[in-house]
């Protein structure tokens, strides 16, 4: 038995010293998101900056095709009044339905997916990512600081370096962030590209920061509701253990301090 565990803990180690954990040196920087924690809550005014950057940046390349336009205006969400969501759905085309035709986007209709670049749908990234792994595959950074999706979309938009590399006819762009050092997206974004109607500095890292937060909202629109039902259900569980204690005592009361005939 020990002679197992010795060899399993051998070979874990030349394993990651060999670099098949190689992943887990991209280093990713944590980002106090205001909705992480057990009491956390998406900000609506960086949700609606996220969205502003993802309409007139990302989506030139991606899709977000699970994302419904009316949720916008769901509570949790960015909030956006309905007469501003029925304008917004207006930019975007879809393909109705019944006709089979192209039409103008309704609230009704989810966002576009858009394939043309190549790039990957958005609508769940901020899940199918992590930005926290290990140590050595354990996985117990995670349970400190979460699974770190939007951490790792914010690291993508952040770690560019200049260089950039051709293969095959393509351009690749050096990137710490991704698992190859190399991705095909060139830097989308660059000081003041956005002009926010709030008036926060539109610095690639705001920026980042807030569509990292809007796709996480994206791909956890009830991220709120899930929250409030943990807490509810812990609450609930503390009673149930006070009450079940104090059951167990009142029942064992008669029988202590007795000899057992
Ligand atoms: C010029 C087109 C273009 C624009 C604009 C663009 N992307 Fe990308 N993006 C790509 C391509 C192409 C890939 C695939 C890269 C690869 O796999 O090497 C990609 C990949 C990604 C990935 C996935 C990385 C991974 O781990 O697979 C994320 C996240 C991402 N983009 C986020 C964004 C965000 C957020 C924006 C807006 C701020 C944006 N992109 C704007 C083209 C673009």
């Amino acid at each position: 038995m020990l002679r197992k565990i010795a060899i399993t803990a051998a070979s874990v180690l030349a394993l990651a010293g060999s670099g098949a954990f190689a992943a887990e040196t991209a280093h990713i920087e944590d980002v106090a998101f205001s909705f992480e924690g057990p009491f956390g809550k998406f900000d609506e005014h960086q949700l609606q900056r996220g969205l502003q950057v993802y309409t007139e940046v990302c989506s030139a390349c991606h899709g977000m095709k699970f994302v419904p336009i009316r949720s916008l205006a769901d509570e949790g969400g960015p909030r956006l009044p309905e007469d501003q969501v029925r304008a917004f759905a207006k930019q975007f085309t879809a393909i109705d339905k019944e006709t089979g035709e192209e039409r103008e986007a309704k609230e009704t209709d989810n966002f576009p997916a858009n394939n043309d670049a190549g790039a990957p749908d958005l609508s769940l990234m901020a899940k199918a990512r992590a930005g926290f792994h290990g140590p050595y595959g354990t996985g117990i950074n995670q349970f400190f600081k979460g699974i770190g999706g939007p951490e790792y979309i914010h690291a993508i938009l952040t770690d560019y370096t200049e260089e950039t590399k051709d293969e095959a006819g393509s351009t690749f762009y050096e990137n710490h962030a991704f698992s190859t050092g190399w991705i095909a997206m060139p830097p989308p974004l660059s000081d003041d590209l956005v002009t926010y109607q709030d008036g926060t500095p539109a610095t690639v890292d705001q920026m980042s920061m807030d569509v990292s937060a809007f796709l996480m909202w994206a791909a956890e629109p009830q991220m709120m509701a899930r929250k409030k039902a943990g807490f509810v259900a812990v609450l609930f569980l503390g009673l149930l253990t006070v009450l079940l204690y104090l059951t167990n005592k009142r029942l064992w009361a008669p029988h202590k301090g007795k000899q057992s005939a």
